[in-house]
């Protein structure tokens, strides 16, 4: 049995800034709001015909993730590729990135778990690098929010939340199996799956002739739906849930954790888990305030910031928990 350590992180977000003000301006709503309610100051958002894809960023964050790793891109074994906003219906993106970075036939795994999509991920490719089976793991998640989002007042609710970005890491064997990810926890709870949703396209609601004939513009099941008041509940129990999950797994208790990367849902929702764990302002790593919530790129994008930053550092006992749409949730204990 090995362990596999996370050896390489990097990120990448576009550079066209949208703040709360510049939202305001097309729709009905206003940077108090926001900053109260999500915590959020702006978020990146891709320039139409600017050439960036869920997957050219992912892509982009992937090169930083790989230099780092001290590796070569022929070193990748298989890509993990997280995301709820793909460039195609079908082909996935992992594909797209074999393609793109001009790597050998190694495989390539979609995930579809949403904010939850990056634990998934990294826990897929945690089995496989202890089983022996795989070396070295490209795991990218990546967003394009904004060419989805309503941007009108009826999409506010959601479209003022979410923002564009991509996460990667390079997960690489390790043969002291003290270090590296610990233990990784996932759930899901489909009763709720329609809670926070896009319903549209999908095979499920009609045929696709109907879907392509119909073309109506009222029809919101092509827009993100979300019960915001429903899914803050659940996910601030979930989160916390999840964390201590993770954190009894390993006979370990919340004074252990040194970093805890939540997912950037809201940061009224990581305040919360703060509080309840009573951990400080240095334990905990937000940067919901620049970059809105990039659902699968949000825990990459964030984890990369914090290690830039010096803020973990060898040996230091990182947690990284999610939750959303699915629902969805997890964590992951690592020794860094
Ligand atoms: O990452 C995936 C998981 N996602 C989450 O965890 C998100 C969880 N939920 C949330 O973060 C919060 O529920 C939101 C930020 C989405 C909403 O905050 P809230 O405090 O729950 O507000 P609300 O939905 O209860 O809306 C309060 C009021 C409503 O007006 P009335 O009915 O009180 O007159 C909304 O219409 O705020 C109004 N509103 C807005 N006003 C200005 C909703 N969106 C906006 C907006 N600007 N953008």
């Amino acid at each position: 049995m090995y362990n596999s350590k996370i050896t390489g992180l990097g990120y990448y977000v576009p550079e066209n800034i949208v703040t709360n003000d510049d939202l305001s301006k097309v729709m009905d709503t206003n940077d108090a709001w926001i900053k109260e309610r999500t915590g959020i100051q702006e978020r990146r958002h891709v320039v139409k015909g600017d050439g960036d894809t869920t997957t050219t960023m992912g892509v982009k964050a992937a090169k930083v993730a790989i230099e780092r790793a001290g590796i070569d891109k022929d070193d990748i074994d298989f890509i993990v590729f997280a995301t709820l906003s793909p460039d195609y219906y079908f082909p996935g993106p992992g594909v797209l990135v074999q393609r793109d970075l001009g790597i050998k036939t190694i495989g390539a795994l979609d995930i579809r778990n949403q904010c939850s999509g990056f634990i998934y991920g990294i826990s897929v490719a945690d089995q496989y690098i202890k089983s022996g089976m795989y070396k070295n793991i490209l795991v990218i998640g990546s967003e394009l929010h904004s060419h989805g989002l309503d941007m009108t007042t009826r999409g506010r609710s959601v479209s003022v939340i979410f923002g564009d970005g991509a996460g990667a890491a390079i997960l690489s064997r390790e043969e002291d199996t003290s270090k590296g990810i610990l233990s990784t926890h996932l759930h899901s709870e489909g009763q709720h799956a329609e809670e926070l949703a896009l319903i549209a396209p999908g095979m499920g609601k009609r045929w696709v002739t109907d879907i392509i004939e119909d073309n109506d513009k009222d029809d919101e099941s092509y827009l993100p739906h979300m019960n915001g008041q429903f899914v803050f509940k659940n996910a601030v129990v979930r989160f916390s849930e999840v964390i201590m999950e993770g954190l009894q797994a390993n006979n370990l208790d919340v004074s252990a954790i040194d970093m805890l990367v939540p997912h950037q849902a809201n940061l009224r929702i990581s305040q919360f888990i703060q509080k309840k764990f009573k951990l400080s302002d240095e334990q905990v790593y937000n940067n919901i305030m620049k970059y809105g919530n990039t659902t699968a790129a949000s825990i990459p994008i964030a984890l990369t910031e914090a290690w830039e930053q010096g803020k973990i550092k060898e040996g230091n006992l990182v947690v990284l928990a999610a939750f959303g749409s699915g629902f969805t949730w997890g964590s992951a204990i690592i020794k860094w």
